[in-house]
């Protein structure tokens, strides 16, 4: 830090406009105090002077003409040389010690200047105490603040307007604190994420096992049963065990999917190329209901993704279009390019999604009103969400009842 930083500082400028103002008052004192002594030792030089002249001119009146120049203009050089020789004879010299100069004997001047030197510093010191005192009390805010990211509580943050290093301080100190925030929070939602998903997990395979114990019950226990009636039990049997293994697998996708854990691939794919598979695959699905598929677009486009899962997630969307438009009806995809983004336009024309199910479709475990199998679970969108947002993709979806659901997916060029 430089010496043009420090002299930013709040604490510094104060306690330098004071220390000066203090120092400004001192030496008006000391100036006074100066002045007034040697005025008073010019008194005593001219009462001296004024007694020696008067006690001559009492005992010889007629040398007051030799005498009174020494007042008026000063002393020559051999009147000097002459007297500084007799007055030597009586140790009267220029080096005699202050205490025994009579004229100055009883003042002690530079012992009382020192004195008052000394006495001067004090109200410097109780400044400084003072100037000291406002530092700690702000190192006391910080610790405090510092106890309350301790003990959880994050509102009470340092103060970031404030200009210097206690600002700079106060800015990093609660950008620390966000962070912590943050990462807190993001433990407590895995948690909560990790929390629900167990028992989604337990409520979704509890309802098929129940019937697996039951039927395999009515089978232990009537050893003489029917072959018709034993053959409805192991065939219903078998379609809770389908589900319970396309759940488990299902799930078992998703939460690898939501927690991260699976390593997307960057591919360069061709988009147009990657859909046109995605719709071969579930031809024979939408023959069923003769329905069509077109694509338009994105002969030329590409993205930076993982080729398996993006098929997956298309595939769930075009399912979801197929199974909820009628016969015979028609899902349209377009493919869309410009200098951003590549979007996926994914339209059918069935019955829509109701406006109370729009914001929640892509929940785990959340069917419409509107959900037409016989199994349905409401995974697919939030698996398709959770692929496409792993992949830095935004998915979105618009609908109006009774004319179709029109599902949008974007991916940023970069
Ligand atoms: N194309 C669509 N048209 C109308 N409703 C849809 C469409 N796609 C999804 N939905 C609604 O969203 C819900 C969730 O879909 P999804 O997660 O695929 O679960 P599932 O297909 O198992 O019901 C569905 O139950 C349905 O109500
Ligand atoms: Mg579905």
């Amino acid at each position: 830090m430089n010496m043009i930083e420090v002299l930013r500082n709040p604490e510094w400028k104060s306690i330098a406009v004071k220390v000066l103002a203090l120092q400004v008052l001192l030496s008006l004192l000391m100036f006074f105090y100066m002045h007034h002594q040697v005025e008073s030792i010019n008194t005593t030089i001219v009462n001296q002077n004024t007694a020696l002249i008067g006690h001559l001119l009492m005992k010889e009146p007629g040398l007051e003409n030799e005498v009174i120049h020494f007042i008026t203009q000063g002393a020559k050089a051999d009147e000097l040389a002459e007297g500084k020789r007799i007055l030597a004879q009586y140790g009267y010299q220029g080096d005699i010690p202050i205490e025994n100069q009579p004229v100055l004997s009883g003042r002690s001047l530079p012992l009382k200047t020192a004195a008052q030197v000394l006495l001067l510093l004090i109200p410097l010191m109780l400044l400084l105490l003072w100037e000291y005192r406002k530092l700690f009390d702000k190192i006391r805010t910080i610790s405090y603040a510092a106890e309350q990211v301790v003990e959880n509580q994050f509102d009470n943050l340092l103060p970031e307007n404030e200009e210097g290093e206690f600002g700079s301080l106060g800015r990093s100190f609660n950008a620390m604190a966000g962070r912590l925030t943050n990462s807190l929070e993001q433990l407590r939602q895995e948690k909560a994420f990790l929390r629900n998903l167990l028992s989604d997990i337990s409520h979704q395979l509890k309802t098929p096992l129940a019937s697996l114990i039951v039927f395999n019950e009515n089978l232990l226990s009537d050893p003489g049963m029917e072959k018709e009636m034993r053959m409805t039990f192991l065939e219903r049997s078998r379609q809770q065990l389908d589900r319970m293994e396309w759940l488990i697998v299902s799930l078992l996708k998703l939460a690898r999917v939501e927690a991260g854990a699976i390593g997307f691939c960057k591919e360069r794919i061709r988009l147009r190329e990657l859909m046109e598979s995605a719709v071969y695959s579930l031809r024979t699905v939408a023959e069923q209901k003769r329905q069509t598929i077109t694509i338009r677009g994105g002969e030329n486009a590409f993205l930076q993704a993982d080729e398996e899962w993006l098929k997956e997630a298309f595939m769930n969307l075009i399912k979801n279009a197929l199974e909820h438009t009628p016969q015979e009806g028609e899902v349209r995809i377009k493919l869309e390019e410009n200098a951003l983004f590549n979007t996926i336009v994914i339209r059918d024309t069935g019955e829509g999604i109701h406006p109370d199910d729009l914001p929640h479709i892509f929940k785990r475990f959340y069917r419409g009103k509107n959900h037409n199998k016989p199994h349905s679970l409401g995974i697919g969108l939030a698996l398709t969400k959770s692929i496409i947002e792993e992949q830095n993709g935004i998915i979105t979806v618009e609908s109006v009842p009774r004319e179709g659901a029109t599902f949008r997916i974007s991916f940023f060029k970069r």
